[in-house]
């Protein structure tokens, strides 16, 4: 199956991979990949405020020679320089030189100043002032939406959150609520198992699948992301790995391979679990020692 296009609840349609610029914001040589014609994963770029690349993404765009309608540009609010969500977008569409983006999000719920009600009407204002088609929320959990949907008038179309089989399991409530209420999930860091996490219970399966497919194991995540049900947010330097991504949407995975990477991917989770526990217990018992070492050097009692 091809990356197909979704229906947000806006009524707007979004491409189901999008090219992210986070880690490409210093020249716009990287990022004229972003619209480079030949590569359908341009159809959708996502960046932020925070990216501080937003200028390099609307010159990517407009020297590519596309129409604004063949590519759908995501920018978040990052809560940058102290800047509030009406001035922050604003600049933003200013930086991309476009009337208006189509979806701004609210990159982390810390950032809904002061709360997410307030911030919330700001974002429904920025689509009544016609700044923005679409808007929605990034690395928000269930608590947070639960607050927001209370008293919004426009629903979140999409919350962005991280997404992969190594965070699956502490994922799986967000994912499933955001499903009864029609908002898309965007998954960004899928590769993060190949990238971050490599050496893992994921490393056997994934290349075995990806032989038997003739397929790379990127392109396997990236299948078993689409799988979830989830829009990928993903990027790359180069550009034959952003065309294997794009035909990664080819790659239709059987339930006994999403079964054995739901598998893997929990046994990982709760490894680096205990991993980050571990590392958490680790410092408490250093800043324990050093604290009670400098108390008694002082001569002092605790
Ligand atoms: N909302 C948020 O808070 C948030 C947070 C993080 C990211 N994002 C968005 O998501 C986008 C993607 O994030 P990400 O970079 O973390 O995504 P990712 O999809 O997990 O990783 C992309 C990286 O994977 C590398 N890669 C691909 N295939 C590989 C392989 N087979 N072996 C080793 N490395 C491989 C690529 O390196 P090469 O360049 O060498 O190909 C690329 O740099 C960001 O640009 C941003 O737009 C949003």
């Amino acid at each position: 199956m091809p990356w197909d296009l979704v229906t947000l609840n806006s009524g707007y349609v979004m491409p189901s991979i999008a090219y992210g610029t986070w880690t490409l914001g210093n020249g716009q040589a990287s990022l004229s990949i972003a619209t480079d014609a030949s590569l359908r994963i341009g159809d959708l770029v996502d960046t932020a405020q925070g990216y501080g690349n937003e200028g390099e993404v609307g010159i990517a765009f407009h020297e590519s020679g596309l129409s604004r309608g063949d590519v759908f540009i995501t920018t978040k609010y990052s809560g940058f320089d102290g800047l509030d969500i009406p001035t922050a977008i604003r600049n933003s569409v200013n930086n991309i030189d476009t009337p208006c983006v189509d979806l701004y999000l609210i990159h982390n719920p810390r950032l809904a100043v002061p709360d997410i009600p307030t911030a919330w009407a700001e974002m429904e204002k920025v689509v009544e002032d016609g700044l923005a088609k679409s808007i929605g929320v990034s690395n928000f959990g269930v608590q947070d939406l639960e607050v927001l949907l209370a008293s919004a008038k426009i629903k979140p179309a999409v919350n962005q959150i991280l997404l992969h089989p190594y965070v699956y399991q502490q994922q799986a409530p967000i994912v499933k609520y955001a499903a009864e209420h029609a908002i898309v999930i965007e998954a960004y860091s899928a590769l993060q198992p190949l990238t971050k996490e490599p050496s893992g219970p994921l490393d056997a399966p994934l290349k075995e699948i990806a032989t038997r497919l003739g397929a790379t194991t990127d392109q396997v995540l990236l299948a078993w992301t689409k799988a979830k049900g989830a829009v990928v947010v993903t990027t790359s330097s180069k550009k034959t790995r952003l065309e294997g991504y794009q035909d990664a949407g080819d790659i239709d995975l059987s339930k006994e391979d999403i079964a054995v990477i739901d598998a893997a991917g929990a046994l990982g989770e709760k490894r680096i679990t205990a991993r980050i526990g571990l590392r958490k217990f680790g410092f408490g018992f250093l800043v324990g020692v050093v604290v009670l070492g400098l108390c008694s050097y002082f001569r002092l009692r605790i």
